[in-house]
């Protein structure tokens, strides 16, 4: 692995020099040394097969031109000749059967010629040989089949009974059913802890170099933060899914796509006051809500279902610190625009475009002006797996140089965060509702008095 510290980290170790007051005795951050770019390191040493199941043979886990995620192909370059598929579960079986013949095709065939594909886990159990049993499961299956304890969906807790201490890495949002499914998390959680099986949840933004080198001039600085500010504009024409536009199945576009911000906000701004979230929603039947370029037929989705087009949420920190998060769908053709904002005193970090170029402004005490550092070729996807395997290869004397950024109870709270935003704006919008039918009913008697 590449050890050459990079600019930016050198530019952070002078910026912390002024006020610096050395790192706090756990980091919640890594050695952005460890963030290295897929094409410039081999792959984990050792000479054992090392077993992966796959569930679902969708997007994720296969890549798609929607985005820059695929599994399958960091696991690969991660485990080289190692990697062996053991089963991919998936009811589609034409879809794992199309993309495993791909594989297959191509110059990865020795992790893939032997995959048995199934329908459900419980094939899998049932049919597993000794010498298939797997030392990671990897789930990215729609979260509405996951994240509960409702049999057929509660395929975690399937995992932690049939395979106790196998690895898991568990795709997001943990679930989508409601906000109670978060007390499902919790149990799910707490076996995930009894069991002492590793699990890392795909937050895969925490691993971005740019994020990690926030994380360091906090650490360095001994900052505490007073105030996060998240944006997230999708580019709606580019989401073909419709699924995604159906609250019932997605759970809406903060519990589904937000939810990584929201996570972000919560990574620095630590844990919020549920109870504290106030948040307004601009919805599809709204005059501002038309949108001429969805890809979709929205008139298939129940008017109830239909997702907000705009969400704008505010509330307090447990430490006191305040956040605020607008989510838009309003974008046209493919990128995104993200931006995210931490204050703290004398500080500013500013994350601008994590998904496609990330740029790190920073503004620090000893200069009005931002210095902008930018992090080409990073690709927080690979580093998200590439910790999960070395954590489950334990190749690390240092437990702090490996390590894995989003457990699973840290995102049930994300899980739970991100309805308490839902939940708001939908209070929000039937008071809004309520009022306007007040209204128009008191002017209805006013008339006939
Ligand atoms: N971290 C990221 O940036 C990122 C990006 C894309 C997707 N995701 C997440 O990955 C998950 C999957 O998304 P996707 O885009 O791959 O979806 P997809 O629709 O492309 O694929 C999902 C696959 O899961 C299969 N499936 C359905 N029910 C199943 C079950 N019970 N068991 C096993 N497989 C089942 C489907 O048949 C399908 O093949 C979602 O949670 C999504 O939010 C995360």
């Amino acid at each position: 692995m590449q050890s050459r510290r990079t600019s930016a980290t050198a530019a952070v170790r002078r910026m912390s020099g002024r006020r610096g007051s050395g790192i706090s005795s756990r980091r919640s951050s890594i050695d952005p040394t460890r963030l290295v770019p897929m094409d410039k390191v081999t792959h984990i040493g050792g000479g054992d097969d090392f077993n992966v199941v796959f569930i679902g043979a969708g997007n994720i886990m296969f890549g798609s031109d929607e985005g820059p995620w695929n599994h399958s192909f960091r696991l690969e370059h991660k485990l080289g000749r190692r990697l062996k598929v053991v089963a991919l579960i998936d009811p589609a079986i034409d879809r794992a059967t199309a993309v495993l013949q791909k594989k297959c095709d191509s110059f990865v065939v020795s992790a893939y010629q032997d995959t048995r594909v199934y329908k459900t886990l419980d094939d899998f159990v049932k049919n597993m040989t000794p010498k298939e049993r797997p030392r990671a499961i990897i789930i990215g299956s729609p979260p509405m089949f996951r994240g509960s304890l409702q049999p057929g969906r509660d395929v975690e807790m399937q995992i932690l009974k049939h395979f106790p201490g196998v690895a898991m890495f568990v795709e997001k949002p943990i679930a989508t059913g409601s906000y109670e499914h978060a007390q499902d998390g919790y149990v799910i959680a707490k076996m995930i802890t009894e069991t002492k099986t590793i699990c890392s949840v795909g937050y895969m933004l925490r691993y971005l170099k740019a994020v990690q080198l926030m994380k360091q001039v906090i650490e360095e600085n001994n900052l505490t933060v007073m105030s996060t500010i998240a944006r997230y504009a999708a580019a709606y024409e580019a989401i073909a899914k419709a699924d995604w536009w159906d609250k019932s199945k997605s759970g809406g576009p903060i519990i589904e796509q937000g939810t990584h911000f929201c996570d972000l906000s919560r990574y620095f701004g630590g844990e919020v006051d549920l109870e504290s979230v106030h948040a307004h929603s601009l919805e599809w039947d709204e005059n501002a809500g038309q949108l001429s370029q969805m890809r979709i037929d929205e008139s298939k989705i129940a008017p109830e279902n239909r997702v907000p087009r705009a969400t704008v949420a505010t509330w307090k920190y447990d430490s006191g610190a305040v956040g605020s998060f607008t989510h838009v769908a309003s974008l046209q053709g493919t990128d995104y625009s993200c931006e995210f904002e931490v204050y703290a005193d004398g500080y500013l970090l500013k994350l601008v475009n994590p998904y496609v170029q990330p740029v790190l402004y920073v503004r620090t005490p000893d200069d009005d002006r931002e210095r902008a550092y930018s992090f080409p070729d990073d690709d927080p996807f690979f580093s998200e797996v590439s910790h999960l395997i070395d954590v489950i290869e334990d190749i690390e004397e240092d437990p702090e140089a490996a390590q894995i950024l989003s457990s699973y109870e840290d995102a049930v709270r994300t899980y739970e965060f991100t309805w308490a935003i839902r939940s708001a704006s939908e209070r929000s919008r039937a008071a809004k509702l309520k009022a306007s039918r007040d209204g128009a009913k008191a002017q209805k008697e006013n008339q006939t008095d």
